[in-house]
């Protein structure tokens, strides 16, 4: 089996990480992967902020509690409520994937660009996850004060984010694959 489909293949969501943080080297390999990702229309409009900073991390999960908390889901609530919630697993790399919604396809550019972040951090021995809850959560005005003050253009939305960094050893998981979702047409 080639490298790429061995690291599709073995690639895991992961969610429990080591402090160690990943190099610099890495961080641009698998930042230059995104960017390297198919977009409609080739327009890139997409835009990556890596975060490796653990007060600014932990800030970023306090707004989102925060956000939570205003909810009317008590599933939301009790997070929101909850102190040992982080939604991001304490990874030391956190990579926010935001795009204009202007074009109904932005959210597929930003899902294909969190795949090839996923692959490469797998194919560089970096385990990841995708991190849901910012994409929920950042129209709350003080989830998006705060992303404002991180750089994130005023006109992105967020559609997903990267928790990225060293795997704390478990054991694979073995996937199971649901039935029925391939047809081949001759
Ligand atoms: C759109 C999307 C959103 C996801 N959101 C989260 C999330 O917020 N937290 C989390 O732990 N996993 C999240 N996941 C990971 C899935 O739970 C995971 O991919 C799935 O269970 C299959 O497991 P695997 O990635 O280990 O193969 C998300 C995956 C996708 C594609």
């Amino acid at each position: 089996m080639n490298e790429v489909l061995k690291a599709i293949k073995s690639r895991r969501s992961v969610r429990a990480y080591m402090e160690q943080q990943i190099s610099q080297e890495d961080l641009n390999a698998i930042l230059e992967a995104a960017t390297y990702a198919p977009s409609g229309m080739n327009y890139q409009t997409w835009h990556f902020t890596a975060i490796q900073n653990a007060t600014v991390l932990e800030e970023l999960n306090k707004k989102i509690k925060g956000a939570f908390a205003k909810s009317e889901e008590p599933r939301l609530q009790e997070r929101g409520h909850s102190q040992t919630y982080c939604c991001y697993y304490h990874a030391p790399t956190l990579v926010i994937v935001s795009n204009e919604p202007m074009q109904w396809w932005a959210a597929m550019d930003c899902a294909c660009a969190m795949q090839n972040i996923f692959l490469a951090a797998k194919s560089l021995g970096i385990g990841s996850c995708w991190i849901n809850q910012l994409g929920q959560t950042y129209d709350d005005p003080e989830v998006r004060a705060f992303l404002t003050e991180l750089g994130i253009p005023e006109n992105h939305r967020v559609y997903g984010c990267a928790a990225l960094g060293y795997a704390v050893a478990a054991p694979v998981k073995e996937r199971q694959l649901a039935e029925g979702t391939v047809t081949i047409i001759k």
